[in-house]
């Protein structure tokens, strides 16, 4: 039965059987009330046949009353009369009352309550006859004075009241069907057949090409859980698809289907922890309501495919300011928000623990440590006792996330975690740790002058395996472990050896997602360019891009003078090509970030000054964060991008850029000394320092043949494409999974075991810093 019928019957069904009982009800009333009126005339008829009877004084007379009584019913509306007298006989009866009537009627009289009336209605053929009996006191030698009435307008008016009703019902149950057809055509059918055409068109013609749902329509939540579902399988086919055009040609590309397998083969169902500073989602209170963030970190871009891949668990300080809004009792929450894949813990800290761990000791003191970038570092003895409780309170997280997984995996991001993997590994001794470090590591000489070097290189000898972005970085650190530490160095196999525990450090050219066929950019290259001329109010004919935390070892200074000499040498351009600077601001926390975004907006700004005019801007610089949607057709639109860092470890926005050129064409202007330069040589490689050069290579960009452009682009997507995020995931995890951990059995959580400000002389951890 189709889906109207059955609500259209549910309703008729529905709306007949409540009129039913409420026109029951009411002719039920309406007939008891004519049968209480025939009562009352009948009480009343009774009562003057009395005062008659009384007046007369013929009670006494019993030969008269036949005739007395004959005379009082043809005066009055009865069909007859009958008296009893005290042994209940009929005294009087009048004529032609049939014997079921007086056979009622005597049954009345012997039954009669003594304080009141009874009555019944008895049928005589299409009559019906009303016998009403009531007891009389006052008449000698009477005691019950019985009177017939004719009941028969009774019934007829009862079935003139079910007729009414009929009609009305049939009246109601056709208006009710009316309005009902109308509503399932407006609300369901129609609404049911644009979205069964929607539907279609979705599965014809995939996410991508198909517009969303109308505003308003009732199946609009279930459109994007669908979308979503489309979008899900899409990627899947795209990834099937890519996985059999990859064995068809004896490819090594990596996916993430590619690599959950690759997990699940290694590790079985077993789940990777991530610990990492910056979550990969960030709640910030937006007009009264949390908003999600995604932050601008090259960290969270390679390891969220990865936690996508492998489900797990990542934990990361909670630093949104509606973070705490939205998690359970245990800090968790299932992300990406619009398709959970994995559970993210979060790490509550303290301001003072924030700023002495995070602005302090990791920031600016590590970070400028590691980078040389001529910023110099600060070591502050409180940053680092902060950066020491921190480490704790995440080792804590981590280990209560871990309690009920045997041998787990974990996996430690950065140099905000140095301390983590010992404290890890003295308490679960099965885990198997790795620590990742995204940024260089500098030479020893370097490193050594950071007071408290041993016990972060002790920390950091916890881990089963380090890994860096390039061998350059392992070696500096195998040599600044070497120098700095007690311990045995392995430089043929690349181990450090300590407190009889052997240390791995290896590569891992950390990368991006690939973008998969079937999952292309809404856009094509001229759209985006359409959508970046209307965000930066007006047009060109070449547009440059950068991308970058505003940080100085990114190089936006030399990037600005670099461009500047450009437009000196080769002023042809001016006008005809933009350069747009997308800056994040980040660690604002800390002073010299924010003289830098100062600094940043007045070299743009004098720039601009000297070369822009009224309609036109060399520069546009935009400093906020920006999603990846966001910054996608700028990368989709630009004829070349510029990657200046003074030093970075690898600089994921070169990766980034090189894989949204989906139409093969744009140039990329590289910094030598980033970790990216070593794998895309068909970058212009260039020395940020050298301002000559930057400017030779913008121009350089601008004019190269296409065919050339091309050529490059296509190498460097494949290098790409080829050493993907899948694949750095894939080795790491891998690489860990393979090594032989003995484990001995578990001791008691460790703690640091002072408080006390550690200092240059304390030497590194050894494991009598660790009680229970
Ligand atoms: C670098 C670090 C990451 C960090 C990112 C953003 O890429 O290696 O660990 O997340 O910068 O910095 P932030 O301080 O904002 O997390």
């Amino acid at each position: 039965m189709r889906l109207s019928h059955r609500l259209i019957g549910s309703l008729v069904l529905g709306v007949g059987l409540v009129s039913l009982i409420f026109a029951w009800n009411d002719i039920r009333g309406r007939e008891r009330q004519l049968r209480a009126d025939m009562a009352g005339r009948a009480t009343a008829e009774v009562r003057s046949l009395d005062q008659t009877l009384v007046a007369a004084g013929e009670a006494g007379r019993r030969e008269r009353l036949p005739a007395t009584v004959e005379k009082f019913r043809a005066r009055s509306q009865a069909v007859g009369v009958i008296l009893y007298d005290a042994a209940l006989q009929p005294a009087a009866t009048t004529p032609a009352l049939p014997e079921a009537v007086l056979a009622r009627a005597h049954a009345l009289a012997l039954n009669i309550p003594i304080d009141g009336p009874t009555a019944d209605i008895v049928h005589d053929g299409d009559r019906d006859l009303f016998v009403d009996a009531e007891p009389v006191t006052d008449l000698p030698g009477l005691t019950v004075i019985s009177i017939v009435h004719d009941a028969t307008s009774i019934r007829r008016q009862t079935a003139d009241a079910w007729r009414q009703q009929a009609v009305r019902l049939l009246i109601q149950l056709g208006v009710v069907v009316a309005v009902a057809m109308v509503l399932v055509r407006w609300s369901f059918i129609r609404p049911i057949a644009r979205t069964t055409a929607w539907l279609r068109e979705l599965r014809t013609y995939g996410s991508g090409a198909v517009a969303p749902l109308g505003v308003g329509e009732i199946f609009k939540p279930l459109a994007s859980e669908v979308t979503h579902l489309v979008r899900s399988l899409e990627s899947a086919r795209a990834a099937a698809q890519e996985e059999a055009r990859l064995r068809e040609a004896g490819d090594s590309v990596w996916t993430a289907e590619r690599l959950r397998a690759h997990v699940r083969e290694r590790i079985g169902t077993s789940p990777v922890f991530v610990v990492s500073n910056r979550e990969p989602y960030m709640h910030v209170r937006h007009g009264g309501t949390p908003k999600v963030v995604v932050p601008a970190s090259g960290l969270v871009t390679a390891l969220e495919p990865v936690l996508r891949a492998c489900a797990g668990t990542w934990v990361a300080h909670g630093s949104g300011d509606a973070d705490r809004d939205v998690v359970d009792t245990h800090s968790r929450l299932r992300v990406p928000p619009e398709q959970p894949e994995y559970m993210l813990r979060r790490v509550w800290l303290s301001k003072e623990e924030e700023e002495g761990y995070y602005d302090g000791f990791a920031n600016e003191g590590l970070w400028p440590l590691c980078h040389i970038a001529h910023t110099r570092p600060i070591f502050r003895t409180s940053d680092y006792s902060c950066y020491r409780e921190a480490n704790q309170k995440f080792a804590d997280a981590v280990l209560d996330e871990a309690r009920d997984t045997t041998r787990p995996l974990v996996l430690v991001q950065d140099y905000h975690f140095a301390l983590l993997p010992r404290l890890i590994k003295s308490a679960r001794p099965d885990a198997r740790v790795a620590i990742f470090w995204h940024i260089p590591w500098p030479n020893p000489e370097a490193f050594g002058i950071c007071p408290w070097q041993s016990e972060l290189l002790d920390g950091l000898l916890g881990a089963d395996l380090v890994g860096f972005h390039t061998q350059a970085h392992c070696n500096n650190f195998l040599d600044t472990v070497e120098r700095g530490l007690e311990s045995q160095t392995d430089w043929e196999h690349f181990t450090a050896r300590r407190h009889n525990r052997l240390t791995h450090v290896r590569p891992f050219p950390i990368s991006v997602a690939a973008r998969h066929a079937g999952t292309r950019a809404a856009t094509t290259s001229d759209e985006a360019r359409e959508t970046v001329f209307r965000q930066i109010g007006g047009s060109c004919e070449w547009i440059g891009v950068g991308v970058d935390r505003v940080d100085y070892t990114k190089g936006l200074i030399e990037r600005f003078r670099g461009l500047e000499r450009f437009f000196e040498k080769w002023s042809h351009y001016l006008r005809r090509f933009t350069f747009v600077q997308i800056g994040a601001p980040s660690r604002t926390g800390i002073g010299r970030y924010r003289e830098l975004l100062h600094d940043v907006q007045n070299e743009a700004a004098r720039i601009n000054a000297r070369f822009g005019t009224a309609a036109w801007k060399p520069i546009v610089l935009v400093t906020r964060h920006h999603g990846y949607d966001e910054i996608e057709p700028f990368y989709r639109a630009a004829d070349v991008c510029a990657v200046t860092s003074l030093h970075d470890g690898m600089n994921l926005v070169a990766k980034e850029y090189v894989m949204a050129r989906e139409e093969g064409d744009g140039v990329l202007v590289l910094s030598q000394f980033t970790g990216a330069a070593r794998e895309l040589n068909d970058a212009l490689i260039v020395n940020p320092y050298d301002t000559e050069q930057l400017a030779d290579a913008f121009r350089r960009a601008i004019e190269m043949p296409v065919t050339e452009r091309r050529a490059r682009m296509e190498r460097m997507r494949r290098a790409v494409s080829e050493h993907n995020v899948y694949r750095w995931a894939a080795s790491l995890i891998g690489g860990l999974a393979d090594l032989r951990v003995d484990a001995p059995p578990a001791p008691a959580r460790p703690r640091l075991a002072t408080t006390r400000r550690p200092t240059v002389d304390d030497g590194p951890l050894a494991e009598s810093d660790f009680v229970a």
